[in-house]
Parts: C-alpha cells; sequence; structure tokens
C-alpha cells in the first residue's frame, strides 16, 4: 500500500516539523491530494498567523470555515474560541454564556489547566470527524505548531484524562487519546529541511513520538532540496552556493536515513511563491513518487 493510499484511510493527520520547514505548504499539499481522491477534507490551521489561506488561494478563515476547491474546506481555529463554543454548546441561555466566558475565573481555567487548550482543539476535529459539525468530513488535516510543540499537543488529552480522574472532562480526554493512539486512524507527517538543525530536531522528534506516544510518522518529507549536481561534479567541486547547499542536503539526508527507514519524500526547492501554483507543483511530485 502507498503511503498515499494508507494517508487517504486515515481520519487525522497531524503535520508537523521545525518552523519554517513548509509544514503549511505541506498539510496543503496533502489537502488537495486527499480531495482529489474523493474525500472531503478539512484543514485546520491551529497558527494565529494566518498563511494556509495563502497557499491555497482563498480568503483568509478568521475563524470561519472557507472553501477552497471541491473537497476542501479550510478553517483557523484558536483554542479560546473553541472552548468558548463549548459553554455556548452546554449553557443555553446566551447571556449566562456570555457572562461566563467574559469572567477571570473562566480565563484563569482556561489558561492554566495542563492540556485544555490542546485537547479543545484536537477535540474539535474528533467532533468534526464525528460528524457533530458540518461540512461532513472523512478527514482532518492538521497544520500544527512546530515540533516540540506538537509533541506536547499529541499527548495533552493522555495527561488531561490522567489529571481528571473521570468525570465529563476526563470521559472525553480519555476517548480523544485513544483515537490518536489508534494508529489506523491517525497520523503524523513530519516537514524537515535537509539541514543540520531541521534534520537534527526531526530525529529528536521521531524519538520523541515513540517514547511518550508509541507513534511513528507515516511520512518524512524533506522539503525544499538544492537541484543534484551535474555527474563528475565530487571530483572537482566547485563553489557555488547552489553546490554547497546541495552537498549540505546530501550530507543531512544521509544523517537521517541512517536513522529512519521509514517513508522519505525528497521535493524540491521550486522558484515560485506562496500559492496555488505552488501547491500543485508539489503535489504533482507527491504523486509521481512511488512511496
Ligand atoms: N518546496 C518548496 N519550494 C519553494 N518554496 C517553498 C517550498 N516549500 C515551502 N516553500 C515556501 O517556504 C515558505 C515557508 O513555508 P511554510 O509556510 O509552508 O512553512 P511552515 O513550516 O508552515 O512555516 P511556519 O513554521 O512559519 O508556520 C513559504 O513561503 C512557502 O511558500
Ligand atoms: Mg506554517
Amino acid at each position: 500500500m502507498s503511503v498515499l493510499d494508507r494517508l487517504a484511510e486515515r481520519q487525522l493527520v497531524v503535520v508537523t516539523g521545525k518552523g519554517g520547514t513548509g509544514k503549511t505548504t505541506l498539510a496543503a499539499v496533502l489537502g488537495r491530494l486527499m480531495a482529489d481522491r474523493g474525500k472531503r477534507v478539512l484543514l485546520l490551521e491551529v497558527d494565529p498567523r494566518e498563511s494556509l489561506h495563502q497557499a491555497l488561494g482563498t480568503e483568509p478563515s478568521g475563524g470561519a470555515l472557507v472553501p477552497a476547491g471541491a473537497g476542501l474546506f479550510i478553517q483557523n481555529l484558536q483554542p479560546g474560541a473553541v472552548i468558548e463554543g463549548l459553554v455556548r454548546e452546554k449553557v443555553h441561555l446566551a447571556y449566562l454564556a456570555h457572562k461566563i466566558t467574559e469572567s477571570v475565573a473562566f480565563h484563569q481555567f482556561v489558561e492554566g489547566a495542563p492540556g485544555l487548550k490542546e485537547t479543545a482543539l484536537l477535540g474539535h476535529a474528533y467532533r468534526v470527524l464525528q460528524g457533530g459539525h458540518r461540512p461532513q468530513t472523512d478527514l482532518v488535516i492538521v497544520d500544527a505548531p512546530a515540533t516540540g510543540h506538537s509533541a506536547t499537543m499529541l499527548a495533552a488529552p493522555g495527561l488531561l484524562a490522567q489529571a481528571s480522574e473521570g468525570g465529563q472532562l476526563g470521559d472525553m480526554a480519555a476517548d480523544l487519546a485513544a483515537f490518536l493512539a489508534d494508529d489506523s486512524r491517525c497520523g503524523v507527517v513530519l516537514a524537515t529541511l535537509a539541514e543540520e538543525m531541521p534534520i537534527q530536531e526531526t530525529l529528536e522528534l521521531i524519538d520523541l513520538l515513540e517514547e511518550k506516544l508509541g507513534i511513528q510518522p507515516d511520512l518524512i518529507v524533506a522539503n525544499g532540496l538544492y537541484p543534484p549536481l551535474p555527474q563528475g561534479a565530487a571530483e572537482a567541486p566547485g563553489t557555488s552556493l547552489w553546490e554547497a547547499r546541495r552537498r549540505l542536503n546530501e550530507a543531512e539526508l544521509s544523517r537521517l536515513a541512517a536513522a529512519w527507514d521509514g517513508p522519505l519524500l525528497e521535493l524540491p526547492l521550486l522558484p515560485l511563491d506562496r500559492g496555488p501554483l505552488l501547491v500543485k507543483a508539489l503535489a504533482s511530485r507527491f504523486s509521481r513518487e512511488d512511496l
């Protein structure tokens, strides 16, 4: 089974990696590819500095659902808004719900409860998948925070479940933790550049995911690679920036390969600005590779 086939069977795919490695671009590429396979896909962006809409050429979400082509919606989701929405759902009197969400105690609770904000975000994805929200969705792809924060986010429901020892919140968190640990339903994709620091963080995250959550990534994408050197360049090394960067890419890819024998996709650095053309070009590379 190809990696794309496997991802298409997932309900939740979390895209993470070091800052600036192409997480948002990759989430958009995966969203487009999965929607083209007939999946109803929701792309959730966690970063309040919205950029997902630029990758797909839509309006910014500002918290709302925005259609981004056939089968695909995007939404920027902030934990505070999700938790306030939950309060409004439970407390039917609008003025009372407003009083609660405006109160200092409520804000202290949201800020102080360990893992609550992260759990709220993933919990939203879970509820969408259970049909609790429109539009109907087969697959949620999360454009997640950078490396360490994503591991914290994925571990949060389990920690919250332990800390709550039952109760409605604890049961919900335990359900969510079990969902996240189910590798037939949930997957992780890591974006990296083939450079020293991103590869280092990738190797550390692979270990962290295994250790803390027993999860292995479905795929690592080495993004933004410089074009291969012409034959013979090894014997007569030049000094151009391109050669230096490509040599660095190759050295770091070898370092990654020594520690990771799972699926790896190499994507080139393309001379295109952030936007739908870049997403389309990278998506075609994805399909072309036999992963
Ligand atoms: N393969 C590529 N070729 C050319 N440009 C790329 C490629 N991948 C990503 N980019 C560009 O690199 C920049 C950073 O990519 P992106 O925003 O996807 O990274 P990110 O990991 O989401 O960053 P952040 O950590 O800030 O959220 C963007 O301008 C994007 O268009
Ligand atoms: Mg991003």
